[in-house]
Order: C-alpha cells, then structure tokens, then sequence
C-alpha cells in the first residue's frame, strides 16, 4: 500500500478550448489549441492510496462519499477506464481518492482542471514510486491529465506560469502520435508577468447548468460556423496573443483576451439548444471593463469572471467589480506554479 498527497492549481483560459475533435474524441485531442494562466490562489489537494487490486475506485469528493452512478463518480471512473487502456498495468490496483477543492465546484472557476490535474500528478508519482512509471516529466504528466478533463492538462506544468496546451492532431494523423503531441508546456514563467494581477469575482456559486463536456459537444455538433472560429483563433488570434505576451504588450493582450472571452460565449450562444452561462451580473461587468484598456475580463462555463489587469490598477479595478458583484465578491489571485507532492 502507497499514499500520496499532492496539491494542484486551476487555470484560467485566456484562449479557450472548447470541442473535441471528432476523429479523437476518446483521447480528449482539443479542435483547438488554448492558453491559460496558472492561478495560485485556487487549487485542489489530493491524497491517493494505491494498494493490489483490479481497478477499484473509491471516491471522496470535499469530504463527501461520491456515489456509484453520481456524475463526479462517472468522470473519475471513465478517467481511469481511459488510463487504463493507455498504462495496462494500472489495472492492477484499486484507488483510494481523497479530494478537496478550496473553491465552489462546477461553477465557473475550473474546479475540474485542480481535480484531475491534482489526481493526474499524484496517479504518475505513485506510479514512479513503484517504479512502473519512470517518466513523471510534465508532458508526459500533461497527457495523463489530459485524459481526465482537458483543461487539467494545463494545470500539470510544473513551471506554471503561462501555459499552451497544443492540439496536436495538424502534426500527426495516427492517433497514438496524435495523443503525444496534445501536451501542454510552460511559455513563461510567473516571474514574465510580474507586472499583472488577476481578479476573480465570484458571481454566484450555483453549479452550472450545462456541464462543459456536454456544452462543446453540442457546438462542435451544431455551429455551423465552429471551424471557421477554429481555425481563426488557431491562425490569427492565438499567434497575436502569444506575441503581446512575449512583448509584454499588456493593453493588446487584454483586449485579445477580451476578444477571445467574447468569440467563446458567442459560439456558445449560437449552439443548439443555446448555451447562456453569462448573468446579468456578468455582463455588467462587461461593460465596466470593455473600454478599460489596462484591464480584461475572461468567463468560462459560468457567470463568474476573472479580471486580469494591471498590480497598480488593481485597487481601482477591484472597486468597481465589488460594486458590481458585492464587498466580498473578490479573491485576488497570482501567477502561480504547477502541482507539488505534500506530506499527508
Ligand atoms: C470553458 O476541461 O472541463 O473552461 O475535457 O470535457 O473535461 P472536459 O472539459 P473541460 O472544459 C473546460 C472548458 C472551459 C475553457 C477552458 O478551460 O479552456
């Protein structure tokens, strides 16, 4: 018997993913690549025990048993259905998962991208430690991750920082080749942004409707113009992006960011049956950050919004999100590292 304990952080998108590619769909291989940044201030902490076994999973989620049949128990037994058929020799052990999050789940801040980064890391470094996996590098790791929520994949650099998750599918056909090249990668370290703040505003702590793994499949089914935002973002907005981040060209890298917010909720609305994760509230803080050219508001799945913005903006920018959202709606957060082994 084993035991590790780890914690992992959450991202935060700024280019999205949002679609599996058909072809791939069981290997979690994105239609896009995406860029996130690391956030310290949200993460999960995960103990897991490895003992002799065929597979068995037992699954506690916040302190609550999570049961046969539940959704949380359904997306940690297809993860390791899928980490099966990829690592055989996983099988021959059951796994005792013990998981927290420091922040609402499902709704909105990627509760899901800590959860399986956290499990991911703590599956491989156990794994290592009965020497059946020898490589614990992040790309490897990342790979494992993916398999478990995309998002979570980059999570799994241990440099953190700024992270691209690459699709992969335009530098292979095979789908074992295909897999390798889905990794996610450190671009820049924390210390690049230096300069930022990241603010997350809490908007409501309800679970959101629309699950995102049902929510892409539908646009990836139903957009008709889906691949064109694809290959937009892929060619012209991701490569941008990248440039005003190496540049630390702050105002283009909001606005962009904005830009891909936006494009994101537009394809969400455009599906069938339309998706609306954004509230009232939500767009309220639209408006108060559009025009601001030293400030960008990113929204995943959910109303809650993170603002990214400048560390001397940050008091004037927190102000008027509270007026917003409420005195005790924000949590100001860094750039941040990947996952780390703790001791249980
Ligand atoms: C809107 O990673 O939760 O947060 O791979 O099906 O588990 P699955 O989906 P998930 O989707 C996250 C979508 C998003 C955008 C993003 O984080 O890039």
């Amino acid at each position: 018997m084993l035991t590790v304990e780890v914690t992992a952080p959450t991202n935060i998108a700024l280019v999205k993913y949002w679609g599996k590619h058909p072809k791939y769909q069981w290997l979690f291989i994105p239609t896009k690549s995406s860029v996130s940044f690391t956030l310290s201030s949200f993460f999960a902490r995960t103990r897991l025990t490895v003992d002799a076994g065929n597979g068995g999973i037992d699954f506690t989620l916040n302190g609550q048993k999570a049961n046969k049949g539940s959704s949380e128990f359904e997306y940690v037994e297809s993860f390791f259905e899928r980490i099966f058929s990829n690592y055989q020799f996983a099988r021959k052990y059951s796994y005792c998962i013990e998981s927290q999050n420091n922040f609402p789940t499902a709704a909105g801040f990627a509760s899901s991208a800590a959860g399986f980064s956290a499990l991911a890391f703590a599956f491989a470094l156990a794994m290592s430690k009965v020497n059946i996996m020898d490589s614990l590098d992040d790309k490897t790791v990342s790979i494992v991750a993916r398999l478990g929520s995309g998002s979570a994949a980059r999570s799994i650099p241990s440099n953190g920082g700024m992270v691209i998750w690459h699709r992969g599918y335009d530098k292979a056909s095979k789908a074992t080749l295909v897999s390798k090249a889905s990794y996610a990668e450190t671009l820049y370290p924390p210390s690049h942004f230096a300069e930022l703040a990241i603010i997350c505003v809490k908007v409501s702590s309800e679970e959101k409707k629309i699950r995102s793994r049902a929510g892409m499949e539908e646009s990836v089914r139903s957009v008709y113009d889906y691949w064109q935002w694809v290959e937009y973002e892929e060619s012209t907005l991701l490569p941008l992006l990248l440039n005003a981040a190496k540049r630390k060209k702050w105002q283009a890298l909001f606005k962009l960011t904005k830009q891909a917010s936006n494009n994101f909720h537009s394809v969400c609305l455009r599906t069938t049956p339309p998706m609306i994760y954004l509230s009232d509230r939500s767009r309220e803080i639209i408006e108060a950050i559009q025009f601001l050219p030293y400030a960008a508001y990113t929204f995943d799945a959910g109303p809650n919004a993170v603002v990214i913005t400048l560390k001397d903006k940050t008091e004037e920018v927190e102000g008027l999100l509270k007026n917003i959202a409420g005195k005790h709606s924000t949590v100001v957060s860094g750039i941040g590292n990947g996952p780390r082994e703790v001791r249980p």
